[in-house]
């Protein structure tokens, strides 16, 4: 297949950041995307619905002119929120999702959840109002390996849930691991998942084996091969379960090579063109159209895109580094290629 025409995607998990940098990355995604979920980590996080409108302005009034992007805003959960604030964004119309982020688990997570059962009045009212959850599902136990954080938080966590309320749409954020993916894939049809072009596309030894290679860095941290194996199956299996949320987090290039660097993969800038790569290297390009563009506004009860947009074989060159805010952010593939890029119509 040399070319491509699909509904046009919307990204389900995506960081824009705040300031000067936010209008760089967010022109990146709203070139061709439709929508995206923004996440609520900022410093401070958005944890009131009145954040999340600001937050919300903020973003459409650094939009190109006349860009018809959509941000569907969240709000990030801590344990001191009241479950009033979950009717006020649901009927507010502009908040589509509450993360969930165990305190300590990643990038700006400390004022997030020590102790789940204390948001479950929370999680009620979310479940009674339609409110999607999204959760980053590692746990953050010393005592367990980086590597196994995501088996553990299914194990005790995740399947909790899913018992607990029956009612609540809840998806796994950023999936890396067999033992998420087919949990997913056997649960309910309230709960789904999103999938990097990370996870699809690398393993480990991206980013260790000749040198740490902190562009590669990101949380959940790459796993094994035969985990990334297991993403591309569910991916392209044909399940509406599985669906599109880059997790594009951009970090200026000084914080990611640092002694102590950020966690976070740039994506935004050839982000459907990565997918692509993925699902071909599988001949399963007629699948990325039901993940990137179908599943996703499906399980958030949103109507699809109306117009489309065209991939193109053929190599792109991709730059070192592109601008963020006073500073730059170095992206995946920096100073190599992508295998596809939008045809001229879009
Ligand atoms: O790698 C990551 N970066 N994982 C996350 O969960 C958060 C994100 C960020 O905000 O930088
Ligand atoms: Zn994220």
């Amino acid at each position: 297949m040399q070319q491509l025409t699909i509904t046009r995607p919307d990204d389900w998990h995506l960081h824009l950041r705040d300031g000067a940098g936010m209008p760089h990355v967010l022109a990146h995604t709203a070139e061709h995307f439709g929508r995206a979920i923004i996440m609520p980590n900022l410093t401070p996080p958005v944890t009131t619905l009145e954040a999340a409108l600001a937050y919300r302005q903020r973003i459409l009034s650094a939009l190109p002119e006349g860009n018809q992007f959509q941000p569907l805003m969240t709000l990030y959960l801590t344990e001191s929120m009241a479950p009033d604030e979950i009717d006020r964004a649901v009927d507010s119309g502009a908040i589509f999702a509450a993360k969930l982020y165990p305190a300590g688990a990643t990038t700006n997570s400390a004022a997030g959840v020590k102790d789940i059962k204390s948001i479950y009045p929370v999680l009620e009212r979310m479940q009674a109002k339609g409110l999607v959850l999204c959760v980053h599902g590692e746990v953050v136990d010393a005592d367990i390996d980086i590597f196994d954080r995501e088996p553990v938080f299914v194990e005790r966590t995740l399947s909790t849930l899913v018992r607990d309320f029956p009612g609540l749409r809840i998806v796994a954020e950023h999936i890396t691991t067999l033992e998420a993916a087919q949990f997913v894939e056997a649960g309910p049809a309230t709960l789904a998942a999103t999938i990097t072009p990370q996870h699809l596309l690398y393993n480990r030894n991206q980013l260790l084996v000749g040198g740490v290679k902190p562009h590669f860095y990101c949380l959940p941290i790459l796993k094994r091969e035969s985990h990334r194996q297991e993403l591309l199956r569910v991916a392209t299996s044909g399940s509406n379960k599985f669906f599109l949320g880059t997790d594009s987090a951009p970090h200026p290039q000084h914080l990611k090579e640092n002694a102590c660097g950020c966690a976070g993969c740039y994506s935004a800038h050839a982000a459907l063109e990565l997918y692509a790569e993925a699902f071909d290297a599988v001949g399963a390009l007629d699948k990325l159209e039901a993940f990137a563009s179908h599943n996703g506004p499906d399980f958030y009860q949103l109507p699809r895109n109306s117009d489309t947009v065209t991939l193109m074989r053929g190599e792109t060159a991709v730059p070192e580094t592109y601008p963020f805010g006073e500073h730059v952010v170095t992206p995946l593939r920096a100073g190599e290629t992508v295998a596809w890029r939008y045809g001229d119509a879009n």
